[in-house]
């Protein structure tokens, strides 16, 4: 076989593979199934909003001619939700001296968070020193708008912190008074 049939024989082979493999992959979900997409029985400006939002939390890189700094974390919210979801291990983020109810003891230190990046000529923030922090990993941003339409009254009538009714499932509703505690 000359080089060209050898090439040709080559991308048959990988066609047939692309073929089969498809197969076992799942179909694309619908439009209105997806959690990334808009809520259902938005506007036409409302739309628009959401979409611009959406191109935004992805393309928008933050520079200092946009108002990026001094100090940062990160130059876009997708650096972080990559792709409107679940951050990793490389891409959190860290709050520092808060330890109870009473406040944050640091906020004139550069407290809650922690901007660890700087743009040039400035200082980033370093921990002070004796402050307690914590490591917060970015969640997913999906499907934000559809837990908004769950009005509070239906929330509240589906708490069961003790799981009372013994479905395996103690719902707590996260109010700012557990939060602290
Ligand atoms: C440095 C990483 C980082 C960047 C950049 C970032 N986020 Fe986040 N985001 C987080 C972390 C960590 C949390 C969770 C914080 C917590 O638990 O208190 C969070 C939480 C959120 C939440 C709350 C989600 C929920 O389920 O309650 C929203 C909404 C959000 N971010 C939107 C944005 C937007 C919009 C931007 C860009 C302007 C952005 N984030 C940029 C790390 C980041």
């Amino acid at each position: 076989m000359n080089q060209r049939n050898t090439f040709i024989s080559g991308m048959v082979a990988i066609t047939f593979l692309i073929i089969s493999c498809s197969k076992f992959e799942p179909e694309a979900p619908d439009d209105d199934n997806i959690l990334d997409g808009p809520v259902s029985g938005l506007t036409y400006e409302q739309n628009r909003q959401f979409l611009a939002g959406d191109i935004a939390f992805n393309n928008e890189i933050f520079t200092p001619a946009t108002g990026l700094g001094p100090i940062f974390v990160a130059t876009s919210c997708g650096s972080c939700h990559a792709g409107d979801g679940k951050g990793t291990p490389f891409t959190t983020l860290v709050r520092f001296g808060q330890t109870d109810s009473t406040g944050n003891k640091y906020l004139h230190l550069g407290g809650p968070q922690l901007q660890n990046r700087a743009i040039p000529g400035f200082q980033t923030e370093v921990l002070p020193n004796g402050a307690t922090s914590s490591k917060f990993t970015p969640p997913a941003n999906t499907g934000l708008g559809f837990l908004e339409l769950v009005s509070d009254e239906d929330i509240l009538s589906m708490s069961d912190p003790e799981d009372s009714n013994g479905d395996g499932i103690s719902g707590v509703p996260s109010l700012d008074i557990y939060r602290n505690s």
